[in-house]
């Protein structure tokens, strides 16, 4: 681990944030109330990956029988829950293997009636697994780091377990099968697939499915190298497959979950969809700024990293366009650092900037989901962490549901000498008015302050009449490499394991500029608006 590091950059980036009070003029805010995308955001805009490493041990997996996980994941409803990732491709179904160990730890026997109900791990059981987590999240992050991937057998049980985590969560789970599984003509095998589908269908279960998992880089990490027109293949016979269930006939095949859109990777997807684009519901692909072992401070606050994101996207655009046009765009799985994260940087309110970011640009530019990895599991990059403790970019996401509806608008600052274009990056949506805190009509402004000054905005004239809810997120004790956050100074918590706490906004009065303190982010509802496009 490179604590070390940290402490080193930590001079460089005056990481205190809020500290400087510096007086710059106010940005002026140029925010037009129309709609910039064709039809709304998927309503699971946002959503969450369990990384199939947490099934390389099938008892890991009853880690998510946790109330408290349950809790933090409801509030993110509704969103899909993608489990996936490269273990994904090593991972074997056996429905006869009698998982013993695995069936030992798991929750107080649910009533018949509601899986839901009474539902924690056994504390003593859940001691047990934590004990041994820590060697077992080395070994995982090893073989990451070698590539070098060992199979792996999970159980009926480890398919229960994420159902129901998936369910009572209020998640649509996403089951990532293997696509490594082929023949001696190198067409994928689907047997294995048959037999966990066979059993899914046995237990009524209703979900969506991929295959494989970064196909750009099966021959590094398994030796074997597929084509892309030969991937698309599979999907028709895997899509052929599931049109023989009733219950799977019409479920969501996603994929190609192709990686970063470098110039092998963009012929692969354009193979894939030529070939298979139309066994797939949406086209999916990975995003990651920055490689977590190398990663800096100054590289989660540099407006030119968060900028990257955007060409790679119209790349992604514009090959679907000429292939498939049309279909919806998915960032399958994506977060700040690869390689599991950066230790000290992604679990932390510094992470929250390229996530905010992400989110706000993805949005803008035509992307559907945004599946964060991860939602809990082994490795830095998580929302929860390994004690169930939900961290500073928990929160933002959950604030981010909260106030942020499916409608993209478009916001943009008008330049002035004094700001570094895009150190100031501001994002405007119509209002999620599903909690009736709000009403149809207003609008949700979310802005990043890249700058080591407090920077005040201006809204537009047509707008200083109105009442503004402001959620300003800042870190707790430890400046941006805290753990913990404030909202509009109080530091968010849960009240107990079924409680998230309320998001309450601070009111301000019409007239007023909205102030984000250096190096921070926050969000502004602008109330009765009456935005046509949000009614
Ligand atoms: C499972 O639990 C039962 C009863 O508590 C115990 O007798 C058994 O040894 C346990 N099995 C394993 C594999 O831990
Ligand atoms: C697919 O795999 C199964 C299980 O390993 C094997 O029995 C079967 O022969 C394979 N199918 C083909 C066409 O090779
Ligand atoms: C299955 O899940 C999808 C996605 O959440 C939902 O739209 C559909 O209605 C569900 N189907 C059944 C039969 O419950
Ligand atoms: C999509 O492709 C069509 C035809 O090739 C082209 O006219 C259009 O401008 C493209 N749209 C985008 C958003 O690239
Ligand atoms: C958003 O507004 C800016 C500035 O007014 C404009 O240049 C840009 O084209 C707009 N974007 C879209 C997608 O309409
Ligand atoms: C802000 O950053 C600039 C350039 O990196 C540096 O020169 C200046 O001292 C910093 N100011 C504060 C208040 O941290």
């Amino acid at each position: 681990m490179n604590i070390p590091c940290y402490i080193v950059f930590l001079a460089a980036v005056h990481v205190q944030a809020g500290s400087s009070n510096a007086q710059e003029p106010p940005v002026e805010l140029h925010l037009l109330l129309k709609t910039i995308s064709k039809t709304p955001l998927n309503p699971s805009f946002l959503s969450v990956t369990i990384d199939g490493s947490l099934a390389s041990e099938p008892k890991y997996i009853a880690f998510l029988g946790s109330q408290k996980l349950i809790t933090l994941t409801k509030g993110l409803s509704p969103a899909f829950l993608r489990f996936g990732g490269t273990k994904s491709d090593f991972l074997f179904f056996d429905p006869t293997r009698n998982s013993s160990v695995e069936e030992n730890i798991t929750w107080s026997r649910p009533g018949k009636q509601d899986v839901c109900k009474g539902s924690d791990v056994h504390s003593s059981e859940q001691q047990k697994l934590w004990a041994l987590w820590p060697a077992q999240e080395q070994a995982i992050l090893k073989e990451d780091f070698y590539e070098t991937y060992k199979n792996a057998t999970i159980t009926k049980h480890t398919i229960d377990l994420l159902y129901r985590f998936a369910k009572c969560s209020g998640l649509h789970l996403i089951f990532g099968l293997n696509a490594l599984v082929r023949n001696k003509n190198a067409h994928w095998n689907s047997s294995n697939a048959k037999l966990l589908i066979d059993y899914c269908d046995s237990k009524k279960y209703n979900l969506s499915w991929e295959l494989g998992n970064e196909p750009n880089s099966f021959k590094k990490k398994s030796g074997v190298y597929i084509d892309g027109s030969q991937l698309g293949k599979d999907f028709i016979t895997l899509h052929d497959l599931l049109g023989k269930y009733r219950r799977y006939k019409t479920s969501g095949l996603f994929g190609p979950d192709i990686g970063q859109p470098k110039k092998s990777s963009q012929k692969m997807l354009q193979r894939f969809l030529k070939a298979g684009g139309k066994a797939i519901n949406s086209i999916t692909w990975h995003h990651y700024y920055v490689n977590g072992r190398t990663a800096s401070v100054e590289d989660f606050v540099n407006s030119d990293i968060l900028d990257t994101l955007s060409s790679e996207i119209k790349t992604v655009l514009k090959i679907v366009n000429e292939t498939v046009p049309g279909k919806a765009v998915w960032l399958g799985e994506t977060s700040s650092a690869y390689g599991g994260g950066s230790p000290g940087l992604s679990n932390t309110y510094i992470d929250g900037f390229m996530w905010l970011d992400k989110l706000g640009m993805s949005a803008k530019l035509g992307i559907d989901v945004v599946m964060r990895q991860a939602l809990f599991g082994a490795g830095s990059y998580n929302l929860v962490d390994s004690d169930f403790e939900p961290l500073p970019d928990y929160w933002l996401s959950l604030v981010f549901k909260n106030l942020v509806g499916s409608i993209v608008l478009n916001a943009t600052t008008k330049s002035s000498n004094h700001v570094k274009v895009g150190n100031i990056r501001v994002y405007l949506h119509c209002t999620n008015i599903n909690n009736h805190k709000y009403k149809a009509g207003d609008v949700t402004l979310f802005a990043l302050n890249l700058n080591n000054y407090t920077q005040e905005m201006k809204l537009p004239s047509f707008l200083s009449g109105k009442f503004v809810d402001e959620y300003l997120l800042l870190p707790g004790d430890g400046g941006l490499l805290s753990t913990t956050v404030l909202l509009n100074g109080q530091v968010l918590k849960m009240v107990d394991e079924k409680t998230l706490p309320d998001l309450n906004g601070k009111q301000l009065l019409p007239g007023s500029s909205l102030t984000l303190p250096s190096m921070s982010f926050g969000f502004f509802v602008v109330k009765d608006v009456m935005a046509s496009d949000c009614l």
